[in-house]
């Protein structure tokens, strides 16, 4: 229990001027600064993936070692039609057994106020479908053209607090989840 958390990021969209990479930059700027955390951003862009097959056949070797090795995950995505980019799902169905009993929080961006909220709800049931266990804060970075400046600075404090208290609790059940799987036999 003293080695310390990996808790690696994804950034779910690969758009070419995509917005959100500000917002995971900036979480996983927070999540290093973590003491007893290690970290790792996961970029969908520069993951190796067919468009000519799906699931865990077509499985990215690196991709299945980091979440096999990790102990929560945070999913920073923009919401696409209130829902998630197709590419972040098509990364995530490679691995399935290697996300059992870990945890996971989601961080959602969108132009719109309401800070990617349908994404957010909408990926729940594929957390669960996975065996992750999410937690019930999120980060909603909305109007995200405003909350950065082009250099990707933070334009708007609260979001120091409101990550932080992400990462908390994140951090949190991500520890209680790997003291159970360490600790406790499967049923
Ligand atoms: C295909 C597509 C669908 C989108 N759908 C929504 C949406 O449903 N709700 C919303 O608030 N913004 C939507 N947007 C705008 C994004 O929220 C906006 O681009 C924001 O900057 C985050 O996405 P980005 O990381 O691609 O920049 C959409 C953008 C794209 C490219």
């Amino acid at each position: 229990m003293d080695s310390p958390l990996f808790i690696p990021l994804i950034l779910g969209t690969a758009r070419q001027g995509r917005e959100s990479e500000h917002a995971a930059k900036f979480v996983f700027e927070r999540t290093k600064a973590r003491a007893g955390v290690e970290t790792e951003f996961i970029d969908v862009r520069t993951l190796p993936m067919k468009l000519d097959d799906a699931g865990e056949q077509m499985k990215d070797p690196k991709f299945a070692a980091t979440i096999e090795r990790c102990d929560g995950l945070i999913i920073v995505t923009p919401e696409y039609n209130h829902s998630f980019p197709g590419l972040l799902k098509h990364a995530l169905d490679m691995c399935l057994k290697e996300y059992i009993h870990k945890a996971v929080g989601i961080c959602g961006v969108s132009a719109g106020i309401i800070g990617g909220a349908r994404v957010i709800e909408n990926l729940l049931p594929v957390m669960r479908e996975f065996g992750l266990v999410t937690i019930f804060e999120d980060v909603n970075f909305g109007k995200v053209g405003m909350l950065f400046d082009e250099r990707g600075n933070l334009l708007d404090e609260n979001f120091v607090r409101r990550v932080d208290k992400f990462l908390d609790e994140l951090i949190w059940m991500s520890r209680v989840l790997r003291y159970g799987r360490e600790s406790l036999p499967p049923m």
